[in-house]
């Protein structure tokens, strides 16, 4: 699905295995399923809104409308690009990619999950790969940062194997509990040191100005 006045969604990232690309409405749908099915042990929850705790149908029903809103508020100041990651063609998750004021600051944010029988076979560690690949080389960010609960081992493991330092801690609500936030930052020389999955960008040229950039420079 391309639509020309939202070139977003004709931009595609490719990894060896993954395909990174937003979804058409079939793929969007299966990805809710995935949500239905779980995301993660259920006495756990890695997510700042807790938007997992709901029954299966309701989960499914917010990846949705989650995934509209967040394409629906984009703004070049403000934005959020929530690709759907693909394996041989099936929808295993999302990888999004935020930016905020970022034409000035040059660093981008990245969220993510899995469906629960997609994680731990590298999957994670490959997608972030991409996106990483696209902020340096195709938005030329200076730093990527990332955060999670300090209890969140594999979403820590995959920001320390592809060069990210911790940069602090913070307490944050989640839900109705106190928790321990880890934050993580990338700079651009400690990502090439670090970088070694081969990505290729389709389609960016388009996007620049909805990402804050000029595409004349
Ligand atoms: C976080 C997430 C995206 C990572 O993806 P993944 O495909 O499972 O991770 P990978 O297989 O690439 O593993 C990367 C590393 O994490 C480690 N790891 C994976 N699962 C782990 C676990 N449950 N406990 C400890 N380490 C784990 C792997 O051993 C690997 O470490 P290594 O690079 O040192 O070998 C995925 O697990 C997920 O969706 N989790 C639930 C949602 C979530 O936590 N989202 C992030 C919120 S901040």
């Amino acid at each position: 699905m391309h639509l020309v006045h939202f070139p977003p969604s004709g931009l595609r990232l490719r990894t060896p295995r993954l395909e990174l690309r937003l979804p058409d409405p079939g793929e969007l749908d299966a990805l809710a399923e995935l949500a239905a099915e779980g995301v993660h042990a259920p006495d756990e929850m890695p997510f700042l809104v807790p938007w997992t705790d709901a029954p299966p149908a309701e989960r499914a029903r917010s990846a949705v409308t989650h995934h509209w809103r967040t394409l629906g508020s984009w703004t070049p100041d403000q934005w959020t690009l929530p690709f759907t990651v693909f394996l041989d063609g099936t929808v295993v998750g999302v990888q999004s990619i935020s930016g905020f004021d970022f034409a000035v600051t040059r660093e981008a944010g990245t969220g993510s999950w899995l469906g629960l029988r997609h994680q731990g076979k590298g999957i994670g560690t490959e997608m972030r790969a991409a996106v990483l690949e696209l902020a340096f080389t195709g938005l030329a960010a200076e730093t990527a940062a990332s955060t999670a609960f300090a209890d969140n081992a594999a979403s820590l493991a995959v920001s320390r194997r592809l060069g990210y330092r911790p940069n602090g801690t913070a307490r944050v609500r989640s839900g109705d509990t106190a928790r321990v936030e880890q934050r993580l930052v990338l700079d651009r020389a400690a990502w090439e040191r670090h970088r070694t999955t081969p990505v290729l960008i389709d389609g960016l040229a388009p996007c620049l100005p909805l990402f804050g950039l000029d595409p004349a420079r």
